[in-house]
């Protein structure tokens, strides 16, 4: 876990414009000061992102909306109260002075608390805001720990903060307030019905055409190798049948019925949602790793609470099946 010097090199590699990346409860975030244009543009150079795409920024506490965001709708100061800190990023529309190189250009930005102790050390001892996408190069699989950060990037980020697994291993629920009502961007831990709940109204989806958000692109947070999500039976099936045309097969499934086959790597995925969640990047990396020739992972679950879980498989598996090269 990082030490108090630790966090103190990090404000100056900030400070002096530099990259550092931190935990948060969600997945590692790749920092810079959100002030800072230069530094900002940094993070996308090191993630191969488009620069339209815009980055959250993270803040300490919700007193610091008001330098981002000349406008608090009432929705906003209630998920704040009700969800920060925490797995919740809002869009609000921005103050005047934040930088197109956060904003992607757009008049809005989007805002989080996070509550992950070292990097509520770290926004409370930098003091400004921190600009910070997932540490994960583009499209691909956000980063659950240090050493995922460090094998993704290498000597191009000087400074990573330990600060062990990510407890809940994929990203924020993102509610865009900046229009008429309250839209769900991107589903997360915090459900819909959850913020729903908090708002006392319902949430809208996504416009067609809407703000630019990389983790709502159809293809993300995928693996190299093609993955391919197919329901209960259907994925061992699948499974059994790559590996008897000599298919080397990666698995991740629920199931307890793993079917004693050569040239099957299983995974066990764990039963609930958290702990699913929280294992799910790493599984796909270290299947990712594995040199498989294809990944099926049995499809969970349909409840409000694996709609963010089944919303990145869905991502990970567009474009890549296995199913597509047959
Ligand atoms: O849990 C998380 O949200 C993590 C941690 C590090 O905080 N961050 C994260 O960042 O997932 P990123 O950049 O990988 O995804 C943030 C999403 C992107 O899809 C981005 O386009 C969207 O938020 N976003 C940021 N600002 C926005 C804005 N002003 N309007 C619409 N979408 C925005
Ligand atoms: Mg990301």
């Amino acid at each position: 876990m990082a030490a108090e010097r630790d966090i103190k090199q990090a404000v100056s590699v900030l400070r002096a414009g530099g990259l550092v990346a931190f935990p948060t409860e969600t997945v590692y975030g790749l920092g810079a000061d959100a002030s800072n244009a230069g530094a900002v543009a940094k993070i996308f150079a090191a993630k191969g992102r488009p620069s339209t795409h815009p980055v959250i920024v993270h803040l300490a506490d919700a007193a610091q909306l008001a330098v981002w965001t000349g406008d608090i709708p009432d929705a906003a100061r209630k998920l704040a109260q009700k969800f920060w800190p925490g797995p919740l990023t809002l869009i609000l529309k921005r103050a005047r002075g934040v930088s197109d190189a956060v904003t992607g250009g757009q008049d809005t930005v989007g805002l989080r608390v996070p509550s992950h102790p070292v990097a509520r050390r770290l926004l409370a001892r930098f003091g400004g805001g921190i600009a910070a996408p997932s540490a994960n190069r583009h499209g691909r699989v956000s980063a659950t720990t240090a050493e995922h950060v460090r094998r993704e990037f290498g000597a191009a980020v000087e400074c990573v903060l330990d600060g062990g697994e990510a407890r809940i291993g994929i990203e924020s629920t993102i509610i865009d307030l900046s229009g008429k009502g309250a839209t769900l961007l991107r589903p997360g831990w915090i459900t819909a019905g959850e913020v729903e709940a908090a708002l006392g109204a319902p949430l809208a989806a996504p416009a067609v055409g809407g703000p630019r958000a990389p983790g709502t692109l159809a293809a993300h947070y995928a693996p190299r190798t093609p993955l391919t999500l197919a329901e209960g039976d259907l994925a061992l099936e699948l499974a059994a049948s790559l590996a008897r045309q000599g298919k080397r097969v990666a698995v991740l499934a629920r199931s307890a019925r793993q079917p004693l086959l050569l040239g099957l790597e299983w995974t066990a995925a764990p039963q609930d949602a958290a702990g699913y969640a929280h294992a799910l990047y790493a599984s796909l990396r270290r299947l990712d790793e594995s040199g498989c020739d294809a990944i099926i992972v049995e499809k969970p679950p349909q409840a409000a609470e694996w709609a963010a879980i089944n919303d990145r498989l869905a991502r990970a598996a567009t474009g890549s099946s296995v199913l597509d090269e047959t």
